[in-house]
C-alpha cells in the first residue's frame, strides 16, 4: 500500500476497501489489517475517517512526501513548522470511536444539576483504581484516588496541603527537571530546591548531605524527565528509607509509565513496602491528550487526608460530564486499546529515530526506552541554540536540553518529542536536522 502511494496509483480519492473486506480477499485476519491500517495512519499515509473509512491522507506528489534531504528542504518554501516540542501525545483519541461512545454515552445520563464530588466521581475514582491495577500493578482502592486537571493542578493542590504544615514548604526537585513543575510550585508558594541528577534521576545518598531538610521530593523515578533513565529498585528503597527517616514526602510524578519501549516498567515507589508517604501524580496528558486537563492522585495515609482536606476547601476544578466520559472510556477498554495502539506507534517512531540518527558518530541518543521524547547529546562545536535556530528557520521546531537545566551548567544538547507528528514529518525533520549537523560541522572546519 506504501508503494502504491508513493508511485501515485492511490491517491485521495481513492477510498480503501472496509478492513474487513480486504481481510477475506488476502485471506488474513482482520486485526491484521486494522494494525496495517493504524500503522500507515501513524506514518501520516492514511487518515481515519471513522464511519466515513479509511482514505489515503498525501499525494504521491504532494509537499508530505518528498523526503530527499536538506537541500530540498532548505530550497523549498517554509510554510509548515514541523513541531517537535516534547509532551505532545500521538493523535488524540478524539476520532475513535470508543471515546465517542463514551461521550454520548456521558451526555446521555441523566443531568444533574449539583457540583461534581468533589474528589472526582465515584465511578471514575473506581475505574482509575482499576485500571491502575492493570496497566502499574498498584493495589488501589477508588478511596485512594483523588481526580484532578493534570500535573499542575495537582502540584497545587499538594502545596497548599503542605502550607498547614510549614511555611513555605521546601519541594526538592531533580535539576534537570519539569519546567513548568518548578514554576507551578514556586507560583504555589513552595520554596524550591533542586539537586543535580544524571541519566537515571536522584540517589538517594545525595540526600544526606543536604542541609534543611526538604518537606517533600518531586521524583520522575519510572522515566527520569527528561534524560530518560528510571531508577533502579535499590535507589527507590534506599529514597524510601531516607524519607521514612526524614519524615518527608515523595512525589511520583508517573507521566508517561504505560510507554516502555524495550524494558519492563519497574514497580511504582508507591507500590513498595514502606511507611514513607508517597503521592503518585498521574496524568491523562500523555496516554490520551493534553487538552484534557485531567489526571488523578493516589493517596494514602495523614498525607492523604490533608490533600482530600484541601481539594474540599479549594473545590475541583473538573467538569463532572468529563469524568463521566472518561470513566467510560475506561471501563469500555477504549483507554487500554488507545495506549496499545499509541505503543505502537511510538515504538515505529523510536526505531525511526535510531534508524535516521543512530549511527551518526557525532551525536548521543539517549530517553529512548520509553515514553514520548528523546534526547540528543551533541559535540560541543555544534551549540545546540545555534542547530535549533538553523532547524527552525527550516522548518522544524526543537527544544534545546538546557532549558530543563535549573541551577547547574545545562549540557548541550535537544529534547525531541516524537509523539506528535507523523512518521513522515519525523523522518524529514531528522533529515532537516541531520543536514544542519552536518553543514554545522563542515562549518567548523
Ligand atoms: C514530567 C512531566 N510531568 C507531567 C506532565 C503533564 O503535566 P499536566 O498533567 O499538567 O499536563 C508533563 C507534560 O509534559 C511532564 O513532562
Amino acid at each position: 500500500m506504501r508503494e502504491a502511494i508513493l508511485s501515485g496509483t492511490l491517491g485521495p480519492e481513492h477510498s480503501l476497501p472496509a478492513s474487513r473486506r480486504l481481510a477475506a480477499e488476502l485471506g488474513v485476519s482482520r486485526g491484521v489489517v486494522v494494525r496495517a491500517y493504524e500503522q500507515l495512519a501513524g506514518e501520516g499515509y492514511l487518515e481515519s475517517r471513522g464511519s466515513g473509512g479509511t482514505r489515503v491522507a498525501v499525494r504521491a506528489d504532494g509537499p508530505g512526501i518528498a523526503l530527499e534531504g536538506i537541500q530540498e528542504a532548505a530550497g523549498a518554501e517554509q510554510t509548515v513548522t514541523i513541531d517537535l516540542t516534547p509532551g505532545r501525545p500521538a493523535g488524540t483519541p478524539f476520532g475513535d470511536r470508543d471515546w465517542r461512545a463514551a461521550w454520548r454515552k456521558a451526555v446521555a445520563e441523566p443531568v444533574e444539576v449539583g457540583l461534581p464530588d468533589v474528589l472526582g466521581t465515584p465511578v471514575l475514582r473506581s475505574a482509575l483504581a482499576g485500571h491502575l491495577a492493570a496497566s502499574r500493578g498498584l493495589t488501589v482502592s477508588a478511596e485512594d484516588v483523588i481526580i484532578t486537571a493534570g500535573t499542575s493542578d495537582a502540584l497545587q493542590l499538594i502545596v497548599a496541603a503542605l502550607r498547614g504544615q510549614a511555611e513555605p514548604p521546601r519541594v526538592l526537585m531533580e535539576d534537570p527537571g519539569y519546567p513548568t513543575a518548578r514554576r507551578v510550585l514556586s507560583a504555589a508558594g513552595a520554596a524550591v530546591q533542586t539537586l543535580p541528577v544524571a541519566d537515571d534521576g536522584l540517589e538517594a545518598a545525595q540526600l544526606a548531605a543536604l542541609g534543611p531538610r526538604p518537606d517533600a521530593v518531586l521524583v520522575t523515578p519510572s522515566h527520569q524527565y527528561p534524560l530518560g533513565g528510571r531508577m533502579p529498585v535499590k535507589e527507590r528503597l534506599a529514597l524510601l528509607a531516607w524519607a521514612e527517616a526524614n519524615r518527608a514526602l515523595i512525589l511520583e510524578d508517573d507521566y508517561d509509565s504505560e510507554f516502555r519501549h524495550r524494558r519492563m516498567p519497574l514497580p511504582a515507589l508507591a507500590s513498595l513496602p514502606s511507611a514513607a508517604e508517597v503521592v503518585l501524580v498521574g496524568t491523562f496528558s500523555k496516554s490520551l491528550s493534553p487538552w484534557l486537563r485531567c489526571g488523578y492522585l493516589v493517596v494514602r495515609g495523614a498525607t492523604g487526608q490533608r490533600l482530600k482536606d484541601a481539594r474540599h476547601d479549594l473545590g475541583t476544578p473538573v467538569p463532572g460530564v468529563m469524568q463521566s466520559a472518561l470513566a467510560n472510556y475506561i471501563a469500555g477498554g477504549g483507554l487500554a486499546r488507545h495506549i496499545a495502539r499509541a505503543r505502537r506507534e511510538y515504538a515505529h517512531r523510536r526505531a525511526l529515530l535510531l534508524d535516521r540518527l543512530g549511527k551518526r558518530a557525532d551525536v548521543e541518543l539517549a530517553a529512548l526506552d520509553g515514553g514520548l521524547h528523546a534526547v540528543i547529546r551533541l559535540q560541543p562545536n555544534v551549540p545546540a541554540e545555534r542547530l535549533a535556530e538553523e532547524a527552525l528557520r527550516l522548518g522544524v521546531r526543537v527544544v534545546t536540553l538546557a532549558s530543563y537545566f535549573a541551577e547547574r551548567t545545562p549540557e548541550n544538547g535537544l529534547v525531541i518529542g516524537y509523539g506528535a507528528p507523523t512518521d513522515l514529518q519525523l523522518a524529514r525533520a531528522l533529515d532537516i536536522i541531520a543536514g544542519v549537523l552536518d553543514r554545522m560541522a563542515s562549518d567548523c572546519g
